[in-house]
């Protein structure tokens, strides 16, 4: 594997060797701080990130690597430098593997192009975010065994979202069946194409799930005013504690984060016996481990 710039295009053999991969880097696995040693990962984040630029960080410490952060605030980029001058500048430094999160679609790809290190897509603008996708599936798979037959259903906003994304190309492939339920003005065209399922009903809906996955009003990435008011999106489209009453009764709550307690997601519900949204974060660093480890052999 030499970049992992997104879900498209991988085959169910190939999803399923880097999820069996990323299972020997859970902890108490066997110690894996060779892998990387004497080799540099750097993290080229153009955009906010708590959780991602954290795990890719963790999993390359754990792997024996150096990590260079490098973030927009406080760069050259205020100068005017290019993204692909940052990156050739950062490439010169000599790591193996370039991170890259940007507000573009197709930012990880265009550096792909242009350096020789591996590049993996730490999430491009609405287009896709490879690592959570499969930091999902291996958290379903765990509580699982297999995604065959089972509902997933995502609920929110789909349109800004590269999570959504890529879940959906990765949990199909895995063989499951993906529902994808927001406001029509947040679900963007193309979603059946994708192997979707496209509703506006969640109440009708919501009973059929094995797992509900909550996605954040990404207003940041609103160019225009998509709803009446986030009361109203509550209303119609957040898991309250009525919500998960209603659903079977071991479906699991994954969200992404960064969550907006209250909106798309009661607080109840976020800390209550359903969410595995901690779960998933634990399992990021071992999927993290995993690419990084494909990526830099
Ligand atoms: C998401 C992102 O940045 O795409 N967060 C993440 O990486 N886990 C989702 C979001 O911003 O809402």
């Amino acid at each position: 594997m030499r970049h992992l710039l997104g879900i498209a295009g991988w085959r169910r053999d190939e999803l399923e060797a880097l999820l069996d991969r990323a299972q020997a880097h859970l902890p108490g696995g066997p110690d894996a701080s060779h892998v990387l040693r004497g080799r540099v990962v750097a993290n080229l984040f153009f955009e906010d990130s708590t959780r991602t630029r954290s795990s890719f960080e963790v999993a390359a410490r754990k792997l024996g690597a150096d990590v260079l952060n490098w973030s927009y605030a406080g760069s050259s980029v205020s100068k005017g430098e290019t993204l692909l001058d940052t990156a050739r500048n950062i490439e010169a430094m000599g790591p193996a593997v370039i991170v890259i999160r940007h507000r573009s679609s197709g930012a990880p790809g265009l550096v792909a192009r242009h350096v020789k290190c591996a590049v993996v897509n730490a999430g491009d603008g609405a287009h896709e975010h490879p690592s959570q996708a499969l930091l999902d599936a291996f958290t379903l798979r765990q509580r699982w065994g297999r995604l065959d037959g089972r509902t997933v259903l995502i609920v929110g906003d789909v349109l800004h979202s590269r999570v959504a994304r890529s879940n959906l190309l990765c949990l199909k492939a895995l063989g499951a069946r993906v529902v994808l339920c927001g406001p029509p003005t947040l679900l963007p065209p193309g979603l059946e194409e994708m192997g979707g399922e496209v509703t506006h009903q969640l109440d009708a809906v919501l009973p059929q799930a094995d797992a509900v996955m909550c996605l954040r009003l990404q207003t940041e990435r609103m160019s225009e005013a998509f709803l009446p008011s986030q009361r109203e999106y509550s209303r119609l489209f957040g898991i309250t504690p009525a919500r998960a009453e209603r659903m079977k009764p071991d479906a699991l709550v994954l969200h992404p984060g960064p969550i907006n307690r209250g909106v798309e997601l009661s607080p109840v519900v976020a800390d209550g016996p359903r969410s595995v949204i901690l779960e998933q974060v634990a399992n990021g660093v071992a999927v993290r481990r995993a690419i990084l480890e494909a990526c830099a052999s």
